[in-house]
């Protein structure tokens, strides 16, 4: 793996410490894909966390936007929360699941992530404790169908900062969330689509031209 100074080796430490965590997990389905078939610590480390490439992509796109504030829906373990948290001045992040929220408080402590608002409950339930702030980055990591997308993407507009950027991940996933990806963009509100592949980037920049364009890496 190669080096920059986004990528944190005491995260990936802990990351390698719960893959081996054979921990049991009460299991709560949240939504499409919430967790996969797995109910256990190593599991969910395996499974359902953005990889390194992608968290240290995420905490790039945080620095780059200068985040005042960034808003995180799916904490799960709380790591790529880390790597959001290490470069935005205050992150707060949700999760449905109270035994994994209390795991994931315990990693941020013990990663000594201090900059983190960390809610417990179903997205839309806890929405409005997300408040009047205006958000430069969120990343929604959580009940991935398309209905669902559709409803928390619309639901940002009013808290994004004109400027920031909203992440939609695993928009390939099933042909549902393609739908609904191809529906958000087709809203005139965005300027900049970009299909990432692992997620979709939108952003109502105005300094930006409308252009839907596709990246890998
Ligand atoms: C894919 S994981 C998040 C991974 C995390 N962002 C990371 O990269 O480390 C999705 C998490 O969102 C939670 N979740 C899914 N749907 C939810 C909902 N509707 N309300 C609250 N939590 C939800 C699940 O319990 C799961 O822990």
């Amino acid at each position: 793996m190669r080096s920059s100074r986004f990528s944190c080796s005491d995260i990936e430490n802990l990351r390698s410490e719960l893959k081996a965590d054979s921990q049991a997990v009460p299991f709560q389905d949240f939504g499409a894909g919430s967790m996969g078939n797995t109910s256990t610590v190593s599991g969910i480390a395996r499974l359902s966390l953005k990889r390194p490439k992608h968290a240290r992509a995420l905490a790039a796109l945080t620095d780059h936007l200068k985040c005042n504030a960034a808003l995180e829906l799916g904490t799960s373990l709380g790591l790529t929360s880390a790597y959001i948290a290490r470069f935005s001045k205050l992150l707060t992040t949700v999760e449905g699941n109270p035994h994994i929220q209390r795991l994931a408080q315990s990693n941020l402590t013990r990663l000594g992530v201090e900059n983190v608002r960390s809610l417990s409950g179903e997205f839309d339930t806890v929405w409005d404790a997300f408040g009047d702030s205006t958000y430069d980055l969120i990343f929604i990591d959580g009940n991935h169908r398309g209905s669902a997308l559709i409803r928390y993407a619309k639901k940002s507009l009013t808290m994004l900062h004109t400027n920031g950027v909203l992440v939609c991940d695993d928009i390939h996933w099933s042909s549902d969330m393609e739908r609904a990806w191809k529906h958000l963009c087709s809203m005139p509100e965005w300027t900049l689509q970009m299909d990432a592949f692992e997620w979709g980037l939108l952003t109502r920049n105005q300094a930006l031209k409308r252009e839907h364009m596709c990246i890998r890496f």
